[in-house]
C-alpha cells in the first residue's frame, strides 16, 4: 500500500463534527513502535497535584493519545488540530479514554503563537507531533520548532515522527516515490531534510538529542530544549 494510501481514514458516519471515530490505518499500525519509543523518553518523577503537560500538534483521528495515554496515568495529554473536521474524533477517543487524562481538542493552527490558545512561555512538558511537517507548507515546520523553542520548559523534549531526508538525500525509493506524490499534490510539501531541521532548531534552543529508526522507513526524532 502506498503511504498516501496509508493516509485516507475509515470514515464511519456522514458528518464528522458529532464525535464519530475515525480510524487511520497508518496511524493504527504506528501508534505502538511510537509509544515505544516514547516509554524510552517521556519519564517523569511528579507529585499526584503535578502532571506533566504533554501537548500533541496535528492530532489527526485522535488515535495516537488515545493508545499513549493510558500508558501515563499521571500525564495530562492535550490533542490538537488544525482541521476543526477533526475536532469530533478527537473528542471521541478523549472521552472513551479509560484513564481520563486527556483534555478536549483544541483547534489549533501551530503557525500562530501558542499565546493566542493560552499557554505561558516555558510551560510544557512533552510537545509530540507526528506526520504533519511533510504534508503541510514549510511554515508550520517553522512554526512546530519556533513554538516548542518557547513554550517548551527548559531541558523538556520534542518527540517528533515521520520521514525525513538526511543530508539532502531521501532513501529508500518509496520514500523518494513518497516526497514526488506529495509535492505533485502540493509544491509547498515534501520530506523535511535533518540537517535542515537542526539549524532551524538551533535559532529556536532545541538540540537533536536522539534518532529512532522506526518501521516502514520512518524515524522518531527527539529534540531538548537548551
Ligand atoms: C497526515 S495527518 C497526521 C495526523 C496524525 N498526527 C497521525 O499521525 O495520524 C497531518 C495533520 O496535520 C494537520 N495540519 C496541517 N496544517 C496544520 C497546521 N498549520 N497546524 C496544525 N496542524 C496542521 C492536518 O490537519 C492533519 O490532521
Amino acid at each position: 500500500m502506498s503511504k498516501l494510501k496509508d493516509f485516507s481514514c475509515a470514515f464511519h458516519g456522514n458528518e464528522n463534527m458529532a464525535n464519530q471515530k475515525l480510524i487511520y490505518p497508518a496511524a493504527t499500525r504506528n501508534q505502538e513502535p511510537i509509544l515505544q519509543v516514547l516509554k524510552r523518553f517521556v519519564t517523569y518523577d511528579c507529585a499526584e497535584d503535578d502532571s506533566p503537560f504533554f501537548l500533541e500538534v496535528a492530532s489527526g483521528s485522535g488515535q495516537h493519545l488515545a493508545h499513549f495515554a493510558p500508558h501515563f496515568p499521571n500525564i495530562k495529554f492535550q490533542p490538537t488540530e488544525f482541521d476543526e473536521t477533526l475536532l469530533g474524533s478527537i473528542k471521541y477517543y478523549a472521552t472513551q479514554c479509560p484513564t481520563k487524562n486527556i483534555l478536549l481538542p483544541i483547534q489549533l493552527d501551530i503557525c500562530t503563537d501558542l499565546v493566542h490558545y493560552g499557554f505561558s512561555e516555558e510551560s510544557i512538558d512533552y510537545v509530540y507531533n507526528a506526520n504533519m511537517i511533510h504534508i503541510s507548507p514549510y511554515e508550520c515546520t517553522i512554526g512546530l520548532f519556533k513554538n516548542a523553542g518557547c513554550y517548551l520548559k527548559p531541558n523538556a523534549l520534542m518527540i517528533l515522527y515521520g520521514p525525513f531526508s538526511k543530508d539532502g538525500v531521501i532513501t529508500p525509493d518509496s520514500n523518494v516515490q513518497f516526497n514526488a506524490s506529495l509535492k505533485s499534490r502540493n509544491p509547498a510539501w515534501g520530506l523535511r531534510d535533518i540537517s535542515e531541521l537542526i539549524k532551524i532548531a538551533a535559532d529556536y534552543s532545541l538540540t537533536l538529542i536522539d534518532t529512532v529508526e522506526m518501521p516502514a522507513n520512518n524515524k522518531t526524532l527527539i529534540w531538548k530544549k537548551n
